[in-house]
């Protein structure tokens, strides 16, 4: 138990998230499960993960007060924080062409309260746990579609870049306190997220962007992840890991 550590996954009830959730249990840590809306999913991800000591936590993520009482109980029934993923994120249609004024709007404010100020307050918020347990590890996880475009949810797309600079301010403003801060931009992800893409019209289309022919796994994404959060990654706090199987390649 000497070399668990405590990590809370944002969005942790399905998808990236789950397998981030596994990934780290497998590794033995303690593993909070945040959920906002899928109490069964999370339930069912608690009783899955192997080891001992994980626990559920709620809160929508788009409410900043929530977000701070979910951390501290995270922190508080982990026995502290080493670790936060800020996974949790939503991809709502909106393309400025054919949405009306109030669909833009709705779609630009839910999508940046989520994805963009979610992570920020939570990440706020697990700051002084993290400092108290002698440092550790934030790891975003953002999109290929910060780099390449999101024609149809820009708002999405503009989300993750925020998100992207913000894990680079962050990394040099908490690395005197010896917590790293690591960025994941998958591309297209096997999960309910991507379905309707990828069950579409599209789908072929988007599989070929790869020369793998594919998308990615979940599980390849938590890989990056666990990775980021390990003490081997210390030094290369601030970077951004491509998990887009080369469909998109930046230097
Ligand atoms: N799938 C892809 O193709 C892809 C590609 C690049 C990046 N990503 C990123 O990877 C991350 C995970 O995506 P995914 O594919 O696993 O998506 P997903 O299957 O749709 O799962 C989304 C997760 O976010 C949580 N969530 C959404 N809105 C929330 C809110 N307001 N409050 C609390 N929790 C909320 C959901 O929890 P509940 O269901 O419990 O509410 C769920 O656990 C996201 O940040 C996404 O942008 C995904």
């Amino acid at each position: 138990m000497s070399n668990s550590r405590a990590v809370l996954v944002t969005g942790g009830s399905r998808g990236i998230g789950r397998a981030i959730a596994h990934a780290f249990a497998a590794a033995g840590d303690r593993v909070a499960v945040h959920w906002g809306a899928s109490r069964e999913r999370a339930e069912a991800v608690l009783a899955e993960l192997p080891g001992d000591g994980h626990v559920l936590v709620q809160a929508d993520l788009a409410d900043a007060d929530e977000v701070g009482r979910m951390v501290d109980e995270a922190a508080a029934a982990l026995d502290g924080l080493h670790v936060l993923v800020n996974n949790a994120g939503v991809f709502t249609a909106h393309p400025p062409l054919s949405v009306s004024y109030e669909e833009w709007q709705a779609a630009w404010s839910r999508t940046l309260a989520v994805n963009l100020l979610g992570a920020a307050n939570a990440t706020f918020r697990a700051v002084p746990h993290l400092v108290a347990a002698g440092g550790g590890a934030v790891v975003n996880v953002s999109s290929r579609g910060a780099f390449r475009g999101e024609p149809d949810t820009p708002a999405y797309g503009a989300s993750k870049a925020g998100l992207n600079a913000f894990g680079q301010s962050m990394a040099i403003a908490l690395a005197p306190h010896g917590i790293s801060v690591g960025t994941v931009a998958p591309g297209f992800v096997q999960t309910e997220m991507a379905r309707e893409v990828l069950d579409g019209p599209d789908g072929d289309a988007v599989r070929a962007q790869s020369p793998y022919g594919r998308v990615a796994r979940p599980e390849e994404v938590a890989s990056a992840v666990l990775w980021l959060a390990s003490p081997g990654a210390r030094f290369s706090t601030g970077t951004i890991i491509d998990v887009n199987g080369a469909s998109y390649l930046r230097s």
